[in-house]
């Protein structure tokens, strides 16, 4: 589908979202002749720049971010931009905004704030005061959404007195990735799983997104996030919604939303035993990742007495009759011994074996759904080993996206502002689901700021601390690397 002709107002211009991913996706899409002639990007930012001065900061920031650039391409894409410093926070300032600004009905306008939510409010408010939003305006709202429960009421009552609820993205960029579209795709475009897909057949649902890296030069974000907020609140929470909804009407988007929805409210809530029992929380000391020394995360610029988590893992439930039952493991961290992210679903063991093999050598079917490096399905199924002697051994079924489909990739980023600018809301968070999201979190955090407990501690490049093992131990399981066969 064309789109139509849009101006996309970039607040936060010059920050690292806009330079690492935004423009560089915008980019890619322009590459793809995904964007009209007249399409102009906006930024915004604070610093007195002329536009050739920004200019050379997109070529120094964002361009290192691109894969194969061609350089006419790049040329015509730096042609759209336009740069305007203003203070957001004050509506006085907005003028060159407003000339910059084309009229006409047909035209879309894109606000997209990669700011601190904190001047999320404010900025829609300004906005409306120079009357910059008409109909035909979109707001986008980065992550994080608020940093609990009142707070995201807060930004979504005042952001929702300028625009509508059908003109606010809050984007996930997780929902933009492939492999979760793919989900989507297998659970609802297939008869196969759907029957299997209940408490009767499995036996727990695993989600990691495991991360290398460490909090890098996001520190002063991050000390005051933690692993919880940064990562589990949102995209943890998502994946989880999709793995467990039930089969919504059509895709979309409210269709899609009230069942992702009724997820989170059957989400079991914690007390202050549960939540001691089912919450891990740990903070990566000095290890090694790769084989090189790497620092604790004291030691990279936290304060010395930083309770921040920057590992979490949660065993969730989901009280319905279809999940009544079924551990949801959720984990997520930083410096980590593997850089990926994976969703595991674990069948139930044969009842009984007909083989002279006992019942515990049948490795448990197992999907699973890779998100990242390599998004891919594999199905874990148990084989006869040729031969004349009746012997089973575990096998896997692949099938490698990129394999199968040799066409370009398209980032969850340039996919999520493509929809932007389409108008399609399915893969973006409506208020209430951000809503239930933060009360379900909401306990653990106010748990642990009560408890002042420390974060226990596991080294850099291993799989989080034992007490995460303990965790999923206590209901005679493992994470998916501990159970992996050796072959
Ligand atoms: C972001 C978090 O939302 O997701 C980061 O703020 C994290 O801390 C990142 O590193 C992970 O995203 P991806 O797509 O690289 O797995």
């Amino acid at each position: 589908m064309a789109l139509a002709d849009f101006d996309f107002v970039l607040f936060g211009g010059s920050g690292d979202l806009s330079m690492r991913k935004l423009l560089p996706a915008l980019y890619a899409r322009d590459k793809h002749e995904h964007l009209p002639d007249n399409a102009r990007i906006i930024c915004i930012g604070r610093h007195h720049w002329s536009k050739q001065e920004f200019l050379t900061a997109v070529d120094q920031n964002a361009k290192p971010h691109v894969t194969n650039v061609d350089d006419a391409i790049w040329q015509r894409f730096c042609g759209r931009i336009q740069y305007i410093s203003l203070d957001a926070t004050n509506p006085a300032t907005y003028r060159p905004l407003i000339d910059a600004l084309r009229a006409g009905s047909e035209l879309v306008r894109v606000f997209y704030l990669a700011t601190p939510p904190d001047l999320f409010a404010r900025i829609c408010h300004n906005l409306a005061e120079v009357e910059l939003v008409n109909a035909n305006s979109r707001v986008v709202l980065e992550k994080p959404l608020g940093r609990d429960l009142a707070s995201a009421k807060q930004i979504n009552a005042e952001v929702g007195t300028v625009f509508t609820e059908s003109q606010i993205y809050r984007i996930d960029h997780y929902l933009g990735k492939e492999a979760v579209q793919n989900l989507l795709a297998l659970r609802f475009g297939n008869v196969l799983f759907e029957p299997l897909w209940r408490r009767e057949w499995i036996s727990d649902v695993q989600i990691t997104i495991a991360e290398e890296l460490g909090v890098g030069n996001r520190i002063e974000y991050y000390d005051n996030s933690g692993a919880l907020r940064d990562m589990l609140q949102n995209h943890l929470l998502q994946l989880l919604c999709i793995v467990a909804m039930e089969p919504p009407t059509d895709i979309t988007p409210d269709a899609v939303r009230d069942e992702k929805l009724k997820v989170l409210h059957a989400l079991k809530r914690f007390d202050a035993v549960t939540l001691a029992q089912n919450v891990v929380r740990g903070q990566y000391r000095a290890g090694h990742v790769d084989g090189n020394a790497v620092p604790g995360y004291r030691q990279e610029g936290a304060p010395s007495d930083s309770r921040t988590e920057t590992f979490v893992a949660v065993k969730a439930e989901i009280d319905t009759w279809r999940w009544a039952g079924v551990p949801f493991f959720l984990r997520t961290g930083k410096r980590m011994a593997d850089q990926l992210a994976e969703i595991v679903v674990r069948f139930k063991s044969i009842p009984h074996s007909i083989f002279a093999q006992p019942t515990s050598s049948f490795l448990p079917n197992c999907l699973v759904i890779r998100l990242q490096p390599d998004e891919g399905l594999q199905l874990n199924l148990m084989a006869k080993t040729p031969g004349d002697r009746m012997r089973l051994k575990p096998v896997e079924l692949e099938l490698d996206f990129r394999e199968q489909f040799k066409i370009p990739r398209m980032e969850a980023y340039e996919r999520l502002l493509l929809d932007v600018l389409r108008g399609q809301l399915t893969l973006f968070m409506r208020s209430d689901e951000l809503e239930a999201a933060w009360e379900w979190v909401e306990p653990i955090l106010n748990y642990w700021e009560q408890e002042q407990t420390e974060p226990v501690s596991y080294a850099a490049g291993s799989w989080g601390p034992a007490a995460a093992s303990a965790l999923i131990g206590r209901d005679g399981l493992q994470w998916r690397e501990e159970a992996l066969p050796e072959l």
